[in-house]
């Protein structure tokens, strides 16, 4: 099963955008993290970033079709603004989980609202990159209990 992870607007200059507030920590880097602790658990990882909100979108509505069991994603400045990323995930219905380097909570009051929380199972911030892998952990949890729900389920329609 894959999980898509999504970065959204600026996340790309991670490492030189503002290393007081974001690490020195590349993309790159977090993303083979990621990648590794993904498939020592045996989940497929793919990962998109864009700096265009419809593009953002598209990647979510894709997920749908593209064999995707969930989503993790730091929608970025887009947390704060965008109803179109909100709408995107609550309609696939894939669990998802929202990410943030930074509290944001701690940093200007326009921060401090996310659009996106109500629609995500969980959000994580505040923890640097290793947000990121506390929501992979939290994903690949997620996924195991629905793959358990549903071989229970499947198991219960068998014949004894
Ligand atoms: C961010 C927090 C956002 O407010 C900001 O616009 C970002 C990054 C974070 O990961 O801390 O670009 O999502």
């Amino acid at each position: 099963m894959k999980i898509k992870v999504i970065h959204g607007p600026n996340l790309n200059m991670l490492g030189v955008r503002e290393p007081n507030i974001y690490g020195p920590m590349k993309l790159e880097d977090i993303n083979t993290n990621m990648e590794n602790f993904a498939k020592q658990n045996g989940f497929e990882i793919e990962f998109f970033q864009s700096n265009h909100e419809g593009d953002i979108v598209d990647a979510i509505q894709e997920s749908v079709t593209d064999g995707t069991g969930g989503i993790i994603i730091n929608p970025a400045a887009l947390t704060h603004t965008s109803i179109a990323i909100r709408d995107a995930l609550a309609a696939v219905k894939l669990p998802a989980i929202e990410v943030h380097i930074s509290n944001t909570a701690a940093r200007e009051e326009f921060r401090q609202k996310s659009l996106i929380s109500s629609v995500v199972a969980g959000t994580i911030t505040g923890f640097g990159p290793f947000s990121y892998h506390l929501g992979l952990i939290a994903m690949i949890q997620i996924l195991n209990e629905l793959k358990q729900a549903q071989a229970a389920q499947a198991a219960q329609g068998q014949p004894q």
